[in-house]
């Protein structure tokens, strides 16, 4: 399977991936064949991307890290916890503690985690899905840095709901499609500490746990907000999510404007590595991303352009790779596999959304 963008989706392709409505119920069954009416709802839905097996991709197998079911779980806690904030200025931790249970879990389980597959974002569940990410991600990295359970939780939980404040902020700021007036920002960076209120009064939620949603616009070089804390005065639980959180945004598409690749992200990352971030986190976040995500079209110095099949965890810019068109641009009648750790002669020039 491969990812492809709905404006390249054409008809009779096959769904590779099932696409679940925001609260889990399927709304297209992966095989389907895809008409045009499908194609017009995704884009009525907000879907910028779909799954798709053809002849090139069909072996390829992407999975995600953690299950469909437990994915599906944490955006529904996230948004039940934000729903009943706006409407009764309260919320039942039960659930979102919970599903962190099962996320953390899942995860203790996979052996050395690497994240493929990006999960289908519609335009409603943007919010949900993105705590989601947010808390997969900063699990992942919490342990490989050596985090026990209990300690997992507590970042996990912190992750999934950094951004309860929001619920306080109103929604014509917070969904205004123009730039922000200065004055409206300063609201919006209220959410931080309008978080740590509610997680606070939350009752037995620990003060670390707090503060991710009270730091986690902290930058490292002390030029982020609230507080302008500065280096290892952020806590650790807030180094990690704040990295998280500006990973899965950056390889979101929004309305307003277009994701960049995981290649871009991680440079981006690792460039602002201990003045934004800090460096040593950012090193252990990006071991457990793939840089070209399995079934990514690719361009080779060659002229050639080819489709990655296969990671090297060790060299994560030299994928295995299936070579498709050649230096012409006609399709090779056979496609031939290489392994980039191999072939140092060659090297990957570009990502392509499709050819
Ligand atoms: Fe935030």
């Amino acid at each position: 399977m491969r990812k492809i963008s709905v404006d390249k989706v054409r008809e009779g392709m096959l769904l590779a991936k099932t696409i679940f409505s925001l609260d889990g119920n399927i709304l297209l069954n992966a095989g389907i064949k895809m008409k045009e009416s499908y194609i017009n709802k995704f884009r009525e839905l907000g879907i910028f991307e779909i799954y798709i097996d053809d002849n090139i991709s069909s072996d390829i197998v992407i999975e995600d890290v953690i299950s469909d079911e437990t994915r599906f779980e944490a955006r529904m806690a996230v948004k039940k916890a934000m729903d009943s904030m706006v409407h009764s200025n309260s919320m039942d931790v039960k659930p979102v503690r919970n599903v962190v249970g099962k996320i953390v879990e899942e995860l203790l389980t996979v052996q050395d985690a690497v994240i493929n597959l990006q999960d289908i974002k519609t335009l409603d569940s943007y919010t949900f899905a993105h705590s989601a990410n947010v808390c997969v991600l900063s699990t992942i990295t919490g342990i490989s840095m050596g985090y026990d359970a209990l300690k997992l939780k507590e970042l996990a939980l912190g992750a999934l709901l950094h951004d309860i404040g929001k619920t306080k902020v109103p929604n014509e700021i917070l969904n205004k499609p123009g730039q922000l007036t200065p004055e409206e920002y300063e609201v919006i960076k209220k959410h931080t500490k309008y978080g740590y209120e509610i997680l606070k009064q939350s009752g037995d939620i620990s003060a670390y746990t707090s503060y991710i949603a009270l730091t986690h616009h902290e930058k490292f070089n002390g030029e982020g907000y609230p507080l302008g804390l500065k280096g290892k005065e952020i806590h650790e639980f807030s180094r990690i999510v704040s990295i998280a959180d500006v990973y899965d945004a950056m390889t979101s598409d929004r309305v307003y404007r277009k994701k960049i690749n995981i290649s871009e992200a991680v440079e981006y990352l690792i460039s602002l590595g201990n003045y934004q971030f800090d460096y040593d986190i950012v090193r252990k976040m990006i071991e457990h991303i793939s840089i070209y995500p399995l079934g990514t079209y690719v361009s080779l110095s060659t002229g050639e352009i080819a489709i990655v099949v296969d990671t090297n965890k060790k060299y994560p810019n030299r994928p295995v790779i299936r070579l498709v068109r050649d230096a012409n641009g006609g399709f090779y009648e056979s496609f031939k596999e290489i392994d980039l750790t191999s072939y140092n002669n060659i090297v990957i020039t570009d990502v392509l959304d499709d050819i």
